[in-house]
């Protein structure tokens, strides 16, 4: 890890897993706990950047220097990335995104009533992030994903770089329970656009977070 690497450049984080809501006291998620988007965010100020850490609701303190956003929906983080991207050199999705919302939220609680023993709830498509960023983005600027795969992790990670126009994609085994999700360590397969993949150990997130940021900054350099 080279310090001072992103110095002058400004970094957008996003980190832990949105909130789709269904009434005002219930909501769906995933097991994000944002220790891997908090780690990338820390980093990256540590390699000298100007970090804005776009986050969903988690435990986490936030981290020393960073300007933090904190959202709670799909709706929100699109809107914060899209307000923000502009005017960033480079974007990091840790967040985990729902790729489903309910097509209504209700304003009061959601009752039960006498005789309804089911409850059908109709989601619909959330914005793809990624895809509209690949929109607007312009070729100074570098993006980076993740991939949470329990299968084919390569070529689930290969099919993402590719569709969401990506620099750089770390793809990650959800289907382990010593990593990805909420522990403090992951292990990743960097991918690049050219087909080159590099495996990482298994080691905490905050290495892992170290060795994505010099990655980003050598493809900033690069550009
Ligand atoms: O927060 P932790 O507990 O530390 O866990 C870390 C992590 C497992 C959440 C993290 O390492 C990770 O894998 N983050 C990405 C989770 C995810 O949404 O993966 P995906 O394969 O569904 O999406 C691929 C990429 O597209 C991601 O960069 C995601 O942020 C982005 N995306 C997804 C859906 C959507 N509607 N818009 C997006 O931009």
């Amino acid at each position: 890890f080279t310090p001072q690497t992103l110095v002058g450049r400004r970094i957008l984080v996003t980190a832990g897993g949105t909130r789709e809501r269904l009434d005002p006291v219930r909501f769906l998620t995933n097991d994000s706990s944002g220790k891997m988007g908090y780690a990338v965010a820390t980093a990256a100020r540590e390699a000298g950047a100007e970090v804005t850490l776009i986050t969903a609701p988690t435990k986490l303190a936030a981290p020393a220097s960073v300007t933090v956003v904190p959202i709670q929906s799909t709706t929100d983080l699109s809107q914060a990335v899209l307000a923000r991207f502009p005017q960033a050199d480079a974007l990091v999705m840790a967040a985990a995104v729902a790729d489903f919302q309910p097509e209504v939220t209700a304003d009061q609680k959601i009752k039960k009533t006498t005789g309804n023993d089911e409850f059908i709830l109709k989601l619909k498509k959330t914005p793809d992030i990624l895809k509209q960023v690949a929109a607007i983005k312009q070729p100074h600027q570098v993006t980076v994903g993740f991939a949470a795969e329990t299968q084919n992790l390569l070529a689930n990670g290969q099919k993402k770089l590719a569709s969401k126009s990506l620099d750089l994609l770390a793809a990650n085994d959800v289907s382990r329970s010593d990593i990805g999700f909420n522990g403090d360590d992951n292990q990743v397969t960097f991918i690049l656009p050219d087909g080159v993949t590099d495996q990482t150990p298994k080691t905490s997130k905050t290495v892992i977070a170290r060795a994505l940021v010099d990655r980003v900054a050598q493809l900033l350099a690069d550009k």
